[in-house]
């Protein structure tokens, strides 16, 4: 039988595994094109074998879960995530991260290297990694700094930290202001085939800013970041790439002009990829009414123009993947003055149910967005062995209904952070199971794991 961990909790995760028959949902898998009612079998930590006909034997301790009506899918990825340990343990821990990652249908998280210490170093690396395996739930694959400190003077030590395990570099939260550095960054990225993950942001430009620049801003008297500020950098690192070649990653595209920047090089053969938030797909600067600091967010909420047009880039593999850049805040940091509150949404356990608005309203088709958080960042991040439900596969699975209706409410987040601007917002489509490497990481208690023997079901053939 299947152990199970119950991802509010912070009990050890445990790693005992066994066989499960995920009985009866609509298997959707976009790296095999699959999209079809049928049984998904898990032995032993992997993919055993997925059945249309829904025939096969299956051993005596197999444990079931009806997904009739539901959506069975590989684990979603997220390549863009802030778990602040070490240093900002009040925001966020490792263990509480992966719980909210597990609840949001997450079965690996890219987290990024503005902690304290900040990821630049080999120690740091092996410590994340060390957490993790002991007190997380879920795959955390860290992101290096670009540069030491993040203090966009001098690189880090890129070699040693791909070593030790960054999967790609960042610094995220802060631009690589110094170009003559960029273009080193993206020379150790040709060199080494690990991303640059680029926070576009012209400094001069954004200074003060606290929300989208526009008319909302003005309205509100508070200090607006231009669009330019985005797509000064965005165009200035494609030119980078260009010439140095590397993998540049375009992180939370937030603008029209960003999406129109980002064609253009594709088109013509430049090696970009780009990703988009839930909250910038969904969500615009009138959540800014009201001072309301949760939606307080960088690179800030735009126009209704720049949300669709974000929504169109994804639609047509402009921008690659969704990330969540989940960022966790505590109470104290969002209170107060809406310019001095922190930037950042928490965002693992909204962003299934956020972004199945668009499904619903017929923006984007279900296949599409999945393939968006599973099929796309494995790509980005060269696993083949992950975001797929092809047997002998690491069995990462996520099991949500598409229908069910629930209201978001912070205090029940695994989050550390209560930080949405969506709490009270009822939202349809939720994780129902979320399994990661076999094990069970999150299961709402609605469903049950069921002994397949009550069922008849062993040997059925
Ligand atoms: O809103 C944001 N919060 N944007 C970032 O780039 C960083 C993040 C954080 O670390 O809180």
């Amino acid at each position: 039988m299947i152990r199970c961990v119950v991802s509010m909790t912070t009990e050890r995760l445990d790693r005992q595994l066994g066989n499960m028959l995920i009985r009866g949902g609509r298997i959707i898998d976009p790296s095999q094109d699959i999209d079809a009612i049928g049984d998904l079998f898990i032995s032993e930590g992997r993919i055993g074998w997925l059945n249309m006909e829904r025939a096969g034997s299956l051993p005596e301790d197999c444990s079931v879960v009806h997904a009739e009506g539901m959506v069975v899918c590989p684990g979603f990825i997220d390549i863009h995530c802030h778990l602040r340990q070490p240093g900002f343990e009040e925001k966020e821990t490792i263990a509480t991260g992966t719980r909210a990652a597990a609840r949001g249908g997450f079965t690996t998280v890219c987290c990024m290297p503005n902690t304290d210490p900040p990821v630049d170093t080999k120690a740091v690396v092996e410590y994340i990694k060390r957490v993790a395996a002991e007190e997380g739930v879920v795959r955390v694959l860290p992101v290096g700094c670009v540069t030491k400190g993040r203090a966009g003077s001098e690189l880090a030590e890129l070699g040693e930290l791909s070593i030790s395990g960054a999967v790609a570099f960042s610094d995220d939260g802060r631009p690589v202001a110094d170009s003559s550095l960029m273009r080193r960054a993206l020379e150790y990225s040709r060199d080494s085939g690990l991303p640059i993950i680029d926070h576009c942001e012209d400094l001069i430009l954004s200074q003060g800013g606290v929300m989208n620049d526009g008319a909302a801003a003005a309205r509100l008297g508070l200090k607006g970041i231009p669009a330019a500020a985005e797509e000064k950098m965005v165009a200035r690192d494609i030119e980078l790439a260009r010439s140095a070649g590397g993998r540049l990653h375009i992180a939370h595209v937030s603008t029209a002009g960003s999406v129109d920047i980002i064609r253009r090089a594709k088109d013509e053969g430049v090696s970009v990829t780009a990703e988009v938030t839930p909250h910038h797909l969904t969500l615009t600067e009138e959540m800014v009414a009201g001072h309301n600091t949760s939606a307080k967010v960088n690179p800030p909420l735009r126009t209704e123009e720049d949300r669709e047009a974000l929504v169109l880039g994804l639609k047509e593999g402009v921008i690659d993947a969704i990330a969540t850049d989940h960022a966790p805040h505590a109470a104290e940091d969002k209170m107060g003055d809406f310019a001095q509150a922190a930037f950042g949404i928490s965002g693992f356990e909204t962003a299934l149910g956020s972004l199945m608005g668009l499904v619903h309203q017929g923006k984007i088709d279900l296949v599409t967005l999945i393939s968006k958080v599973t099929r796309e960042p494995a790509s980005f991040l060269r696993r083949a062995d992950l975001g797929t439900l092809s047997p002998g596969a690491p069995a990462d699975v996520t099991v949500f209904d598409p229908r069910r209706e629930w209201a978001v409410n912070p205090d029940e987040f695994a989050s550390k952070g209560k930080n949405t601007p969506l709490a009270g917002r009822v939202l349809k489509g939720m994780v129902m199971v979320t399994i990661c490497g076999g094990v069970v990481v999150h299961r709402d208690e609605s469903v049950q794991l069921e002994p397949a023997r009550s069922e008849s079901e062993v040997n059925r053939a």
